[in-house]
């Protein structure tokens, strides 16, 4: 079994050496970040009921949450230097202001981090501030950063 293991290790290595070398294209660093950008809207269907039934503390609460934060970590990653000249709903000001754009995604992934810990916790309150939270940096950075 550990052999077995060891072999998967060794192929995930050799293969991701080879799909960041020959076969990655700009375009494909737009289709990772929109993915997760949609994904996003996906797990806002399921909190947004939630939400409005307070129930933040339930075990769909604290996963949602986990997932938003983890997407925000994947969305920020496909914002890569050569997808720059790859027309997307991505507005120029992306990279003319990159330091304001990366510093709210990070606060995204901050806030969604301690979503998960408060409904984990079991507290409501800080939990309805937070996922308000969320929903105002989804809208404040589109207004800035997304073409419509
Ligand atoms: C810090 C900035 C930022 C935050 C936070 C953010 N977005 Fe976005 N979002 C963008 C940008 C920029 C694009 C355009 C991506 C592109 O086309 O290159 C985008 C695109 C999208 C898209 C369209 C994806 C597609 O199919 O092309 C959806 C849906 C979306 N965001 C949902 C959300 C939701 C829901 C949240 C919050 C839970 C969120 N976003 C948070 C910046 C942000």
């Amino acid at each position: 079994m550990k052999k077995y293991v060891g072999f998967t290790g060794l192929i995930l290595v050799l293969m991701s050496g080879w799909v960041s070398s020959d076969s990655m294209k700009p375009e494909d660093s737009v289709e990772y970040r929109q993915s997760a950008f949609r994904l996003m809207s996906y797990q806002l269907n399921v909190l947004n009921p939630l939400h409005r039934s307070k129930a933040y503390s339930d075990e769909q609460f604290v996963y949602r949450a986990e997932m938003l934060n983890r997407l925000g970590a994947l969305a920020l990653e496909g914002f890569t230097e050569e997808s720059q000249s790859v027309s997307s709903r991505s507005a120029a000001a992306v990279w003319e202001n990159q330091a304001d754009f990366t510093e709210r995604m990070q606060a995204f992934i901050a806030t969604t981090a301690e979503m998960v810990e408060s409904a984990s916790a079991g507290q409501d309150d800080q939990t309805r501030d937070l996922f308000r939270q969320t929903l105002q940096s989804c809208r404040a950075c589109h207004d800035r950063y997304r073409l419509d």
